[in-house]
Formats: structure tokens, C-alpha cells, sequence
């Protein structure tokens, strides 16, 4: 996939990466590298040449599916009806690279996400 130029003052596609109480945990979730997750998100980033941002926040609620990552639209995505999409149990490369893929390609309002991360889709939380 071709990935979208970024106009300047637009805001990028952005990773908001929980890391509360549950996600990023490794009582919870033993078997994953969180800090190399987390490191290799960043990486991707830095490497974007501005097209991905990523941000840590503390608990956003739906700890039971924890490790959660919300993936929201650039501003060409929100325009085009994008909206942020809820991952859950983000807890292996390959949902990662999924990630990775879909956000190269554009993101929400943009791409379509790999149908196996669209798997992963959960409802955000209601306030
Ligand atoms: S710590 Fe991530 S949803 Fe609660």
C-alpha cells in the first residue's frame, strides 16, 4: 500500500498506547515484552517521517482486554469519516505488525484495517 503524504499542520495518525494499572503489566500478561512493544511502536514513529505519533496514557478503562491501544485517524481520515478504533489484547509482533501495516497505509478513514485486527476490534468504553 502507498502510504498517504502528510500536509503540513495536519495531525498524524496517532497510537495512544495504555499503560495503567493492567496494560504493560507483566503479572497480567506474563508471556509479552511490553517494554519492547512499546519501544518498537516508537521506533515506527520516529521512522514515519511524521505520518504516526505515539503517546502512552494511563488506564482507559477496558482493563479485561488489556494490552489496549487506540488507533485514532489522522485529520484526512477523521475528514473522510474515520473514527478511532479500540484494540484489544495487543499482546504479540503480530498484532503489532498489523497495526504497523494499517497506520503505513493510512489508518482509519483512509485504509482498511487487516481482517485479522479487525478481530481484535472492541467497543470503547461508554462514559
Ligand atoms: S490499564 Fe489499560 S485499560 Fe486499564
Amino acid at each position: 500500500m502507498t502510504p498517504v503524504p502528510i500536509r503540513y499542520g495536519a495531525r498524524p495518525c496517532s497510537l495512544v498506547v495504555c499503560r495503567g494499572c493492567c496494560c504493560g503489566d507483566a503479572r497480567k500478561n506474563p508471556g509479552t515484552d511490553h517494554a519492547a512493544q512499546l519501544a518498537r511502536l516508537r521506533e515506527a514513529a520516529a521512522a514515519s517521517g511524521g505520518r504516526l505519533a505515539v503517546r502512552t496514557s494511563d488506564c482507559l478503562g477496558p482493563c479485561a482486554q488489556a494490552n489496549i491501544i487506540v488507533v485514532q485517524p489522522s485529520t484526512e481520515g477523521r475528514r473522510r469519516g474515520g473514527r478511532a478504533a479500540w484494540i484489544g489484547f495487543t499482546l504479540d509482533d503480530d498484532c503489532l505488525d498489523d497495526i504497523l501495516v494499517w497506520t503505513k497505509a493510512g489508518g482509519p478513514g483512509i485504509a482498511e484495517p487487516p481482517a485479522t485486527l479487525a478481530l481484535q476490534m472492541i467497543d470503547p468504553p461508554k462514559n
